[in-house]
């Protein structure tokens, strides 16, 4: 009888009986140790609440309007228009007042003062065609002469709307000409930037505000890092202009 051919000897031994298999689950074990608890050396800059001043960003009316009849504080008493000037003579062309000093005209080529108020009842503004005006409808006024500017009013494009959008819900403000622009010196002064929209993205802001301060931060979010640019305000990858 011939001796049959030895069958392949399939040795089947259990997974857990490998060292290798102890190895491989310690050394995953030690990396999640290791990611749960060194510190990642990355510290995310959180910037503080900017500095703004509620008074900067109050959008309600800059001037209350005149009220009809109008009053003016003139010598520390309030009186009406019409207190004085029933008897005073208008002066269409007089530039040297002896009343109403606190008012510096600065309107550009609009010189006169009866370009506007009606050089018989002051209690009423008026057009150079002697249309009449309450001081509640100065918007009227200014139209005659800023066509352009009126009509971006008119549609929401110039000024600002208060109140509802949905009128169904309550009254739309829409603020007239000089509840914003003195008309005596309509021209704003310039106004003080707010704060700028600071994001992680953009990284820490220079708080020394000069176009070639050195001590930039680096931001660990804007990886990688391109060399510094003499700019160096600017974020490093923003490209220059
Ligand atoms: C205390 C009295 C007094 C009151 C109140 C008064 N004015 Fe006058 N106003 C004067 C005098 C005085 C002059 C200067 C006249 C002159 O210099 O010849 C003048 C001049 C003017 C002028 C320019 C000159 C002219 O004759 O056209 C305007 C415009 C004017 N007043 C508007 C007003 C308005 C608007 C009010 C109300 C908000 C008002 N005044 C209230 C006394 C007054
Ligand atoms: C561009 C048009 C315009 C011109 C020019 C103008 N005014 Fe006025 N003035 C107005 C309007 C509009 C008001 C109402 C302001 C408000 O409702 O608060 C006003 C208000 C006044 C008032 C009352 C409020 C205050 O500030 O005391 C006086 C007084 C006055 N003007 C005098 C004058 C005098 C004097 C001149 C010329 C030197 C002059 N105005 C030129 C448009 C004008
Ligand atoms: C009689 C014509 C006339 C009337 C009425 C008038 N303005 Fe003017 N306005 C002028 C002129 C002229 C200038 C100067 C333009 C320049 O210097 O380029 C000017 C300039 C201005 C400016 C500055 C523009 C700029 O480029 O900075 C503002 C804002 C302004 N007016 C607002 C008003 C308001 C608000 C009223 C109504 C209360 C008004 N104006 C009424 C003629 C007028
Ligand atoms: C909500 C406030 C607001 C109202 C309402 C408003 N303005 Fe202005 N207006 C501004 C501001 C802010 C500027 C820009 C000033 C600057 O750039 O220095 C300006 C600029 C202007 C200028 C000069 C710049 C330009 O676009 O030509 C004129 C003229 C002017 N306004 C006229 C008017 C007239 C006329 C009305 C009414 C029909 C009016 N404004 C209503 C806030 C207002």
């Amino acid at each position: 009888m011939s001796k049959k051919p030895s069958e392949p000897n399939y040795q089947i031994t259990h997974p857990l009986d490998r060292p290798v298999i102890w190895i491989i689950a310690l050394v995953f074990f030690a990396i999640a140790a290791g990611f749960f608890f060194l510190p990642t050396g990355n510290s995310i800059p959180i910037p503080g609440p900017a500095n703004v001043s509620p008074a900067d960003i109050n959008p309600a009316p800059r001037f209350k309007v005149l009220s009809d009849p109008p009053k003016a504080m003139i010598n520390g008493f309030e009186r009406t228009c019409m207190d004085c000037h029933v008897i005073i003579d208008a002066k269409p062309h007089s530039t040297d007042l002896h009343q109403h000093a606190n008012i510096k005209l600065q309107h550009g080529l609009n010189t006169r003062c009866v370009n506007c108020h009606d050089a018989k009842d002051r209690n009423k503004l008026a057009t150079l065609d002697n249309k009449t005006f309450d001081y509640a409808q100065a918007s009227q006024l200014c139209a005659q002469c800023h066509g352009p500017v009126y009509r971006q009013w008119e549609r929401g494009i110039h000024g600002k709307t208060l109140g509802y959008w949905d009128t169904k819900l309550g009254k739309a403000e829409k603020l007239t000409c000089t509840q914003c622009h003195n008309p005596h010196h309509p021209r704003f002064d310039p106004i003080k930037p707010l704060p700028g929209p600071n994001t992680l993205r953009m990284g820490e802001q220079d708080t020394e505000d000069t176009p070639h301060h050195d001590g930039h931060k680096k931001n660990p979010l804007l990886l990688p890092q391109a060399p510094e640019t003499t700019d160096s305000h600017l974020p490093a990858n923003e490209s220059k202009h």
